[in-house]
């Protein structure tokens, strides 16, 4: 479904991702590990189209080369992204926010959307005259991915979504993830946490200084010694 080839991101003489390959097939969940400044938001942000950097590499979202698409046209094509600290509007309703989200859509196709995201988490669809700011943590982040749901994707990037969440929330935010893949949403999502990101993808690709550093499938990964020493304190 999407392919990344040798891509690179350099931000002047920052040279942040080097040579990057990533697959992603349909119907998975593939996460992106990395310490922090490691590279994951910067490939993501190649891949979505939204990084302020030069970019180079091979992008091909179902065998079409967008590599030169501007974000929107990406996100036509069926692809969105949950960005880093994803801010959703505070002062605005969750009706409000997902009506952002979906801004571009068709009246009837926006109906669908809405009902598709108030079902994946009743718990929006409850509080949905209720201003942002009053939602907790892990609300926020559902609205926040309720909020890309709203544009169709057929693949989700999610970059970072569990940062500065408690534990509880965590486990939360990620069961969510494995439940948009049910629902026939491929995610590839970017993660410092190594083990509850193993735990939820089938392959994962290690970036270490822009590099992939290794790659595998999450179970082989979770086995292997490097991994194991340098991500998960074992
Ligand atoms: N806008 C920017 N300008 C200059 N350097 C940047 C910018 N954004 C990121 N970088 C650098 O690129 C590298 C990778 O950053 P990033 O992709 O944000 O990593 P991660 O998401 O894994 O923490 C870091 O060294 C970071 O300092
Ligand atoms: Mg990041």
């Amino acid at each position: 479904m999407l392919k990344v080839k040798d891509l690179n991101v350099k931000y002047g003489e920052i040279h942040a991702v080097r040579g990057v390959d990533i697959e992603v097939k349909e119907g998975e969940i593939v996460s992106l590990i990395g310490a922090n400044g490691a590279g994951k938001t910067s490939t993501l942000g190649a891949i979505m189209g939204i990084v302020k950097a030069k970019t180079d590499g091979e992008i091909t979202f179902e065998d079409k080369d967008i590599s030169k698409l501007s974000a929107w046209d990406r996100a036509k094509l069926g692809m969105t992204i949950v960005p880093e600290r994803a801010r959703i509007f505070p002062n605005m309703t969750v009706y409000e926010n997902l009506e952002v989200g979906g801004y571009l859509v068709d009246k009837e196709t926006f109906k669908e959307r809405l009902q598709f995201v108030y079902n994946l988490f009743p718990r929006l669809a409850e509080r949905k005259r209720q201003l942002a700011l009053t939602l907790s943590g892990g609300e926020k982040q559902m609205l926040a991915i309720g909020r890309a749901l709203m544009l169709s994707p057929k693949l989700l990037l999610v970059d970072e979504i569990s940062l500065g969440l408690m534990p509880k929330l965590v486990d939360e935010i990620f069961k969510v993830i494995v439940g948009l893949r049910e629902k026939g949403i491929t995610v590839l999502i970017s993660e410092q946490n190594t083990k509850k990101a193993l735990q939820i993808s089938d392959r994962a690709y290690v970036l270490q200084n822009g590099k992939i550093f290794k790659s595998g499938s999450s179970k082989e990964l979770m086995e292997d010694e490097d991994i194991k020493r340098a991500y998960l304190g074992v």
